[in-house]
């Protein structure tokens, strides 16, 4: 045996690729559940660091789909601070944070989320990490006209004080911009809408939507990875 091969490396490369994904998903898998244990042993309004979200990340292992780091800490940082419920369009890890960070103190978590697929992975991670007081909302997308955003079909709470916007995905007919004709009756001056991506041209023209149809003030925080914007007003 050469210098450069160890057992280890010798066993890697013989071993068969369905059983190399088994072991690494399982290895995931442990990485996630380790990294979820640590966030749900936060104490009240304490936010995950950039390592755990960090290890969130790849434990979760969408890359290419899932949030940025600066995004995910905001929308714990918002998490920790709702207080009646919150909206999420688009599901993912995004989902776990704002179960652990605001479901289990009480506060209702509603998602929306088009893909049957998509949902079942979120679900199971869910049930597997007894995330609770998240409402995972099978919600297909329907023309509304002017524009095609989610169709919720089960009765939503009358007021969110967080909203989390993270989808349709940007390729949808107008794009994030239905949640707020869809959504004006359930929020209000006092709710926080963040919105991912802020440096896409397809969500500059959301934002310049919202601002043609509501008096909001708009922050965008610009993070080494993209942007994101805190939005917020007369709705
Ligand atoms: C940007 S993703 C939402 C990410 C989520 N907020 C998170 O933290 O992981 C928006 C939508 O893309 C879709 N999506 C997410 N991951 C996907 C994947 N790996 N393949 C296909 N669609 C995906 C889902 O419908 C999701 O609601």
């Amino acid at each position: 045996m050469s210098a450069s091969v160890t057992p280890t490396s010798l066993l890697k490369r013989l071993m068969p690729r369905p059983l190399k994904r088994v072991m690494k998903d399982a290895y995931r898998r442990r990485a996630l559940d380790e990294a979820l244990r640590h966030v749900s042993q936060l104490g009240p309004g304490q936010t995950p660091s950039t390592a755990l979200l960090e290890d969130l990340q790849e434990g979760w292992d969408n890359h290419g789909m899932a949030a940025r780091t600066d995004y995910l800490a905001e929308v714990c940082r918002q998490g920790v601070r709702a207080e009646k419920a919150v909206l999420e369009c688009g599901s993912g890890l995004t989902t776990l944070l704002l179960g652990l960070l605001a479901g289990r103190r009480g506060v209702g978590v509603w998602s929306l989320e088009h893909l049957i697929e998509w949902r079942k992975r979120v679900a199971s991670a869910l049930a597997r990490h007894d995330i609770r007081e998240v409402h995972l909302l099978l919600a297909p997308l329907e023309n509304y006209g002017s524009f095609t955003w989610y169709s919720p079909k089960v009765p939503l709470p009358g007021y969110f004080d967080l909203v989390v916007c993270d989808g349709p995905p940007s390729d949808t007919h107008g794009g994030r911009y239905g949640m707020l004709p869809v959504m004006r009756e359930r929020i209000d001056e006092r709710t926080m809408i963040l919105l991912d991506d802020a440096e896409r041209p397809s969500e500059h023209q959301v934002l310049r939507q919202w601002q043609a149809d509501a008096a909001v003030t708009i922050a965008v925080r610009e993070t080494p990875s993209g942007a994101f914007a805190l939005v917020r007003g007369t709705l």
